[in-house]
């Protein structure tokens, strides 16, 4: 458990986090040079790494060594700007600008994003497959890692969430819809963050497991009401995003559905609950008290 400040604890794991990624990513010079120079755009940008950042909060606070934490990290990380990459494409979002740059299919081609994508979701299974800091967990942890990720990150997860986002344009969704909707395509991989950063440390109490993974549901909504209030509020310079694309392109959120005010409201009471599940480890959870009260704060 890290006895940090949080800012300090966010900026350690977001620069070493930064360091394994720039690690386990293929040269820029490897052939073909244009892909994997497109790779290192997307996931290098300036991301806030909360998925690693979070996942490192809970596996240090059950015990888990920081070098094992950064495999699965590294690989939630790079599914996670896959997910942005191919979220941005024409026939998805249609956006220009991510992390404050042009988009991958803006800054290469639409080929070489979808290509993008497709390698740094085989590259984050891979590394959890076969990176020695993962030698000392039992091959059945190892497994269960591989079998949740993929999970996380499949139709029944993430990209579930994202075939329901792109049904759901220009329909009016129930709120029991939209939740559903943003559990899958931004909860499931907040989710499998915590999870996997426990699994770190094994053996696992399962006890401890539930009442993080409660906190991991929790926060993983908040994070996208979060995210859709900042695209009504945000200011595009800190958000790295063009504000105001939702209402723009009639995508269901929850400031179109219940207003602002509401939104705000739903996103304080998951904070409440998830703060709530945290209570079972005592100040030891500080970090992921103030991690969950940033995800709702948060301005970018
Ligand atoms: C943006 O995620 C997309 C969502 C799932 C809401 P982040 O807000 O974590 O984006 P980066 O990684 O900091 O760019
Ligand atoms: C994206 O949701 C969720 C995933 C990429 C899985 P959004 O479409 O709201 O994310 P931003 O606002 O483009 O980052
Ligand atoms: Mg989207
Ligand atoms: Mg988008
Ligand atoms: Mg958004």
């Amino acid at each position: 458990m890290t006895e940090l400040p949080l800012a300090d604890f966010i900026e350690q794991v977001a620069r070493r986090t930064d360091r394994a990624l720039d690690a386990c990513l293929p040269a820029a010079r490897v052939t073909p040079v244009r892909l994997h120079e497109a790779m290192r755009y997307v996931v290098l940008g300036d991301g806030k790494r909360f998925r690693p950042i979070l996942l490192h909060a809970a596996g240090e606070l059950l015990g888990a060594p920081a070098e094992r934490l950064d495999v699965p990290a590294c690989a939630i990380e790079l599914i996670h700007a896959y997910s942005l990459v191919h979220d941005d494409l024409p026939a998805m979002d249609d956006d220009e600008l991510r992390r404050g740059r042009p988009t991958c299919h803006k800054a290469y081609d639409e080929a070489t994003a979808i290509l993008v994508g497709d390698a740094l979701q085989a590259l984050a299974f891979q590394l959890i497959a076969e990176d020695p800091r993962l030698d000392a967990l039992p091959a059945a942890t190892r497994l269960r890692m591989l079998a949740e990720l993929a999970r996380a990150a499949s139709s029944r997860g993430m990209v579930g969430g994202q075939a329901l986002d792109i049904e759901a344009v220009g329909r009016e969704l129930s709120l029991a819809e939209l939740e559903n909707m943003h559990i899958h395509k931004t909860g499931a991989l907040i989710r499998v963050s915590v999870r996997l950063g426990a699994f770190c440390a094994d053996p696992v109490d399962e006890a401890h497991l539930r009442a993080l993974d409660h906190y991991a549901k929790c926060i993983g909504l908040a994070f996208q009401i979060r995210d859709d209030i900042l695209d009504v509020e945000g200011e595009t310079a800190h958000i790295g995003k063009t504000r105001g694309k939702d209402a723009a392109d009639g995508k269901p959120t929850y400031p179109a559905l219940v207003g602002l005010e509401e939104a705000r409201e739903m996103a304080d009471r998951l904070l409440g609950d998830a703060l709530d599940s945290l209570s079972p480890f005592g100040e030891r959870a500080d970090t992921l008290r103030a991690l969950a009260r940033f995800v709702v704060d948060r301005q970018r």
